[in-house]
């Protein structure tokens, strides 16, 4: 259930979210895909709106989602289709949250036509190539000192032998130079096609608040109060 009284905190504040993934094509019926539903991208964006504020969400790919009420949604395939739609939509925006799944690389060369198998047993080798880093782009974009648009990044991390779900978290703000980044726990089902999240939101300005475990709704609300608490900081 949707939370009873939200704040009209947002009112007047142009609000880009982009959500679910990109599929790069290897052949007119094949792509590289992930396993993004959509669902936190499209909790942000209609929480956003209940909030007052004017939303366009940036759609690739998701789990059949229905387009949320109140909000200009534009459907993208690509990471590039999604990199053109996002600074387009950026431009004159105040807020820019990317819980999209970004596909880091994609094939060299897309076929023309359908792959065939040979009558060898041999394979084809796939070549991947990088792919642009919009929040980078976005950090890049914005004026020396300018304090819009707040840039809000996702990143789903592990613990590992280098470190804490926490301390890839942090050199991760740091690395992309965004405002705030989300930083979900993941492993062990979390966060990929569940209903619940858990982990820490933390922003450039020090600022690190635990998330707890609840819905993708409830982590929206916890994101939007994050980032209004930003923009009032840098009021001092
Ligand atoms: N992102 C992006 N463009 C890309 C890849 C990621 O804008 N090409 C954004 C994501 O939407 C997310 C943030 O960057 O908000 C972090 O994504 P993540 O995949 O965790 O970070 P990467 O820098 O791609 O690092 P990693 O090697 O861990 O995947
Ligand atoms: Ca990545």
């Amino acid at each position: 259930a949707e939370p009873a009284a939200l704040p009209r905190d947002l009112e007047g504040t142009r609000v880009v979210v982009t959500a679910g993934g990109t599929r790069e094509p290897l052949d007119p019926v094949r792509y590289l895909g992930n396993r993004s539903s959509g669902r936190q991208g499209y909790a942000l964006a209609r929480v956003a709106a209940q909030r007052g504020a004017e939303v366009t969400l940036i759609a690739g790919h998701t789990a059949d989602l229905p387009d949320p009420a109140g909000v200009t949604v534009r459907h993208v395939s690509t990471a590039e289709q999604l990199r053109v739609a996002t600074h387009k939509a950026a431009a004159d925006a105040g807020i820019v949250v990317m819980a999209a799944a970004v596909a880091d690389f994609r094939p060299v060369d897309v076929a023309a036509h359908k792959i065939k198998k040979t009558d060898d047993a041999s394979a084809p080798v796939i070549t991947l190539t990088r792919n642009a880093d919009i929040l980078a782009e976005l950090v890049r974009d914005r004026a020396p000192g300018a304090r819009r648009p707040v840039i809000v990044g996702f990143a789903a991390e592990t613990g590992d032998e280098d470190g804490s779900v926490l301390e890839h978290g942090r050199a991760k703000l740091r690395r992309k130079g965004a405002d705030l980044l989300v930083v979900n726990a993941v492993g062990d089902g979390l966060a990929f096609e569940v209903e619940d999240n858990a982990g820490w939101l933390l922003a450039a300005d020090g600022a690190e608040t635990p998330i707890p475990l609840g819905s993708k709704a409830q982590l929206a609300v916890a994101v939007w109060d994050a980032v209004t608490a930003f923009i009032r900081h840098q009021g001092d």
